[in-house]
């Protein structure tokens, strides 16, 4: 609240710079049309006056001519200056001031230009100023719908929501229609609209709230609390997956990089491998499609060090807080094999529920049963070999995590995997956990981090490299290593 004062006199303060910048563009504006009527008048009765004399065009006219024309027009000369005349209308006169390009009512009370300037001011804004529903259908709902409705492909929010409404206050709505939103598809409009039309659309843009109900936005409810909704960058904090939603039709990789192998297959011994960069990555590969808007299916693979499972999932989103509901939540069901899907089956059930914090700040949670899981193991030197055969254990773990926007398109991410039933029996001692770095750029997303766990299939991401190398005692802090996800929308 105390922050209000100070905004409001800057509000004041850019409102009347604008207005007054305004004023003067409609002042330059109505001098010119005067002038360039003035000229033409001017023009066609010298041409007149010319043909009566016969006298070359260009060549000064008789006196007499010029008095009797300059009376007819209402143009009258000041003695004694060549930068001014006066001229007279609808029993007004007005000075023209050639040299400065201004118009001033004679005998106008206020020295600044006054009373033909405000009127054609005040003319002008009732004509010209643009309209914001205009400049909102031509320029912003290829994005965001028709109406500012919102669109999923394009996850724009719907603005006739209160709940959207209430997070956005005037000044942030021309702030981010100004500056854009780094890191999304939202543009700057700072030099392709002019001022007049950015506040005539920021305007518009809060009037879209106005024709919903008031009862979703609850008395006393906090306003842009519920409203302030965090967009996940990537289908993935680095293994924890963010539930987020897909575009309906859009094809997506997603590209895992775990440097595991030194630290993970060749024991504890060798730890001088700066977080595994001196071994290889394991690559896990996979593709996600939206088939509507909420119903997706996914396909993974990992590579042979780690089992060669291929995961098949579907997922369903049945809540999104960009809806106005509380939470975002998505069912993920998805079945893994070994062995290129030849044996070991796993299946998995998930619930991946997130809410935003701010619209910064998100937190997730991702209660997973796994039915008939594996333990890892550590198998080098094997890589063309099925993976043996391996008894089966129904495990929960709930993953835990959280994401941070630290610039507009950066965030801190950190997640856990504590596995809290049939751990032991799965060789996991500890849970396994990541944090990284998490840059969006459009609609791809880059993470670095730094991780236990080798695994990023379902049923794998719990499991430790102490978990593969079977000692409990291999969870060292120098047993991170490095890794990144890539994740591209191709369409
Ligand atoms: C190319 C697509 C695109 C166009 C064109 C576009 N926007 Fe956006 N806009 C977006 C996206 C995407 C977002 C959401 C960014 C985010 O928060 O993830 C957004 C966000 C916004 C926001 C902020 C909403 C919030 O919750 O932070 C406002 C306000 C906005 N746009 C207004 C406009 C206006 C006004 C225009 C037209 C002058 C416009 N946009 C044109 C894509 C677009």
């Amino acid at each position: 609240m105390h922050s209000q004062p100070s905004a409001i006199r800057v509000r004041d303060f850019s409102r009347q710079a604008r207005g007054l910048a305004r004023a003067a563009r409609v002042i330059f504006a109505a001098v010119t049309a005067a002038l360039a009527l003035l000229s033409t008048q001017l023009g066609a009765s010298r041409l007149n006056a010319a043909n009566s004399a016969a006298d070359p065009v260009g060549a000064a006219m008789p006196p007499g001519a010029t008095t009797a024309l300059a009376t007819s027009l209402g143009v009258r000369f000041v003695s004694g200056s060549s930068s001014t005349l006066l001229i007279e209308r609808d029993g007004k006169t007005y000075v023209v001031n050639l040299a400065d390009k201004t118009i001033q009512l004679k005998d106008s009370p206020s020295a600044s230009p006054g009373g033909l300037a405000a009127a054609a001011a005040m003319h002008a804004s009732a004509q010209s100023v643009p309209s914001g529903a205009k400049t909102f259908a031509d320029n912003c709902a290829s994005c965001h719908g028709e109406g500012g409705k919102g669109m999923r492909a394009m996850k724009t929010p719907d603005f006739t929501l209160p709940s959207v409404q209430a997070a956005l206050s005037g000044e942030l709505v021309t702030k981010t229609i100004r500056e854009g939103k780094p890191g999304t598809a939202m543009p700057a409009w700072a030099g392709k609209l002019s001022d007049e039309q950015i506040d005539a659309v920021a305007s518009f843009v809060k009037t879209l709230g106005a024709g919903t109900k008031p009862a979703q936005a609850a008395p006393g409810a906090e306003p842009g609390q519920m409203a302030s909704v965090y967009t996940p960058a990537d289908d993935y904090l680095f293994s924890m997956p963010t539930g987020r939603r897909l575009d309906r039709h859009g094809l997506y990789f997603n590209f895992t990089h775990r440097f595991a192998f030194n630290p993970t297959f060749t024991g504890t011994g060798t730890v001088n491998t700066l977080f595994g960069m001196d071994g290889f990555s394991i690559s896990s590969f996979g593709l996600r499609f939206g088939v509507t808007d909420k119903l997706s299916i996914s396909a993974y693979r990992s590579p042979s060090l780690i089992g060669r499972p291929i995961e098949l999932g579907v997922a369903y989103n049945f809540a999104d807080e960009h809806n106005g509901q509380p939470l975002s939540a998505q069912v993920r069901a998805s079945v893994d094999g070994q062995g290129n899907f030849s044996k070991n089956f796993t299946t998995n059930l998930e619930l991946i529920v997130s809410r935003s914090v701010t619209r910064r700040a998100q937190l997730y949670f991702d209660p997973t049963v796994s039915l008939q899981d594996r333990r890892l193991i550590q198998k080098p030197g094997s890589l063309a070999s099925a993976p043996p055969d391996m008894p089966g254990f129904n495990t929960f773990y709930i993953g835990v995590g959280g994401a941070l926007d630290i610039r507009p398109s950066v965030a801190l991410v950190a997640e856990a995997f504590p596995t809290l039933v049939n751990g032991p029996e799965l060789g996991i001692h500890r849970p396994a956990f990541a944090f990284g770095i998490q840059k969006r750029v459009l609609r791809h997303a880059f993470t670095l981090g730094f991780s236990n766990s080798p695994g990023t299939v379902v049923s794998q991401r719990a499991g430790t490299r102490a978990t593969f190398v079977g000692q409990p005692s291999a969870d060292t802090p120098s047993g991170l290593f490095i890794g990144f996800d890539l994740m591209r929308q191709i369409y």
